[in-house]
Parts: C-alpha cells; structure tokens; sequence
C-alpha cells in the first residue's frame, strides 16, 4: 500500500496536470485537516500564498470543511468571509475530501476569471476528491 509521501506526491502531481491543462485554472493546491484540526496546506501549484493554515469555519476553505459541501464562489468580491490570497483572484471552488464520512481535506483551485466554473468542474473534481479520500491515511 501507499505511504503518506507516496499519497502526497500523487497530489503534487495532480496539481500540476490540472494547472498545466485548465486555463483557467491559476492557482491549485490540497490542504488537509491536521491534528490541531487546521486545514494545512500540503500540495500546490501556482503563486505562494500566506493561508498555509486555516481554520475551519474561515474564508471560504474553512466554510467548505464546515458544511462537508463544495463551496463554489464564482465572485470573490461577494463574499464577506474570503481570505485572498492575491488581488488577481475572481473566482474560487472549493471541494471537500472526505473519508469514513469525515472532512479530511479539500482541493482548492483559484481563478483569474468571473464566473469559469460550471458542473462539470464540479463533477471532476468531486471525482479526484474520492480517489485522494480513498489513497489518504
Ligand atoms: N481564498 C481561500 C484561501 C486559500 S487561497 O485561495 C490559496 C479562502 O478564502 O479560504
């Protein structure tokens, strides 16, 4: 079976195949919930950013956590409760990875666009979200 580095090195990777293939993809990365119960940053691609550590309940990967759903912001200037990470930023979708019906984590992909988002980006990465939940230990 796979050790946590062999996990996390599939993440890196997936980040990169997303962020080199969307377009409008510009900034993506996983943080997964550690044991002081934080969303931490564990794998990204795309411009360093200051949230390495974010509580739940907190900017819009912290409300994605809390309410186990995907949190899809086509606008991030409507939203009160939004840690940027760059002024560049319009959009944001967030997707929850969950394991034995637990939050575990979450990918996160950040836009330069308004509203690139739809369904089937959704769908895709609800898909990526389930294989990480069933690789992560
Ligand atoms: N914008 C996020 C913070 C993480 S950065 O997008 C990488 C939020 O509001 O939670």
């Amino acid at each position: 079976s796979l050790s946590r580095e062999n996990v996390r090195n599939y993440m890196k990777r997936i980040c990169e195949i997303l962020y080199k293939n969307i377009p409008y993809y510009d900034w993506v990365g996983f943080y997964m919930v550690n044991d002081e119960n934080l969303l931490e940053l564990t794998e990204f691609v795309g411009e360093p950013t200051e949230h390495v550590k974010i509580p739940i309940g907190k900017g819009i990967c912290g409300q994605a956590a809390a309410l186990k759903q995907v949190f899809l912001v086509q606008d991030v200037s409507q939203e009160s409760n939004y840690l940027s990470c760059s002024p560049k930023v319009n959009s944001e979708i967030v997707v929850p990875i969950f394991k034995d019906g637990k939050v575990i984590g979450e990918i996160d992909i950040d836009s330069h666009y308004k509203a690139p988002f739809d369904a089937r980006d959704k769908l895709f990465l609800e898909t990526i979200c389930e294989v990480v939940g069933k690789l992560w230990k």
